[in-house]
């Protein structure tokens, strides 16, 4: 069995986050996207209303399910949700570093056995470092006295060294890390802001262009409002997959 047998499309490097509240709102963004779109993320806010059999609701052949539930927990009970992951199906979804190399290991074991036991393809594991919600004063009470970008690298590598596949990180970090961790190891990167709409930001406060972001090094795009709050979703999503196309295009071909 390979590692990860999935060729991501250009496509399925769109990944739309259905941060809504039901399963109803959920398939019709789907359904609205899907031409464009080959990766839906279902976070927190939507798994825990509708769970795993929503979740399987909106299982597809031609779609991809990111589900990002951010697993942090002792080595056993990470690594039996991660096999109840990888029955489910999903593509990929994250736990949180900071679990340590333990459940980060024991989670990577657990998930290749599983899938390999149960013929499905191997869920990439995403590492989520430091939310990007703290900033150096929130990290520095919490005990942490490198400055954030240091340990965020330091995070991923660990989270590679654990047998992971890559990490969560903004558009600003991907160049250090994929630096760090080298060319293989994937970037999922969120705070994407489309060019004309790169003023507005949202909460969001390390953002990039798909276009910028794709050149430093990301393989996966995570965008959410740009998308629910565009006058024209399927149209804005074909321009981010021409962007992804275009960085893409720039990064195998050295023309940066
Ligand atoms: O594009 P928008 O800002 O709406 O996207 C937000 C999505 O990205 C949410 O689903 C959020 O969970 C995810 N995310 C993030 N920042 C991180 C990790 C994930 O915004 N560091």
């Amino acid at each position: 069995m390979p590692r990860n047998a999935w060729k991501p499309s250009l496509k399925d490097r769109l990944v739309f986050a259905l941060d809504v509240d039901d399963l109803e709102e959920a398939r019709q963004w789907i359904d609205a996207l899907r031409g464009e779109v080959g990766t839906f993320k279902v976070g927190l806010q939507l798994f825990t209303r509708i769970g795993p059999e929503g979740v399987r609701g909106l299982m597809n052949s031609d779609l991809q399910i990111f589900l990002d539930l951010k697993l942090h927990d002792i080595p056993h009970t990470v690594a039996q949700a991660s096999r109840g992951i990888a029955a489910l199906g999903a593509r990929m979804f994250t736990v949180h570093t900071l679990g340590g190399t333990d459940m980060l290991a024991a989670c990577a074991e657990a998930i290749a056995e599983e899938a390999g036991r149960l013929g499905l393809p191997r869920p990439l594991i995403l590492g989520v470092t430091l939310l990007t919600s703290l900033d150096e004063a929130a990290a520095r009470a919490l005990g942490f006295n490198r400055k954030i970008r240091d340990q965020t690298l330091r995070l991923a590598a660990l989270a590679r060294q654990a047998g992971l596949d890559g990490v969560v990180a903004s558009s600003q970090e991907v160049e250090s890390i994929k630096k760090a961790c080298g060319s293989e190891f994937l970037a999922v990167v969120p705070g994407i802001r489309p060019t004309e709409a790169g003023e507005k930001a949202d909460d969001q406060k390390r953002t990039g262009t798909p276009l910028e972001a794709v050149e430093r090094g990301a393989d996966f795009l995570v965008v959410g409002r740009p998308l629910r709050q565009s006058s024209h979703p399927a149209q804005t999503a074909r321009e981010i997959v021409e962007e992804i196309r275009r960085g893409w295009q720039h990064r195998s071909t050295g023309t940066l």
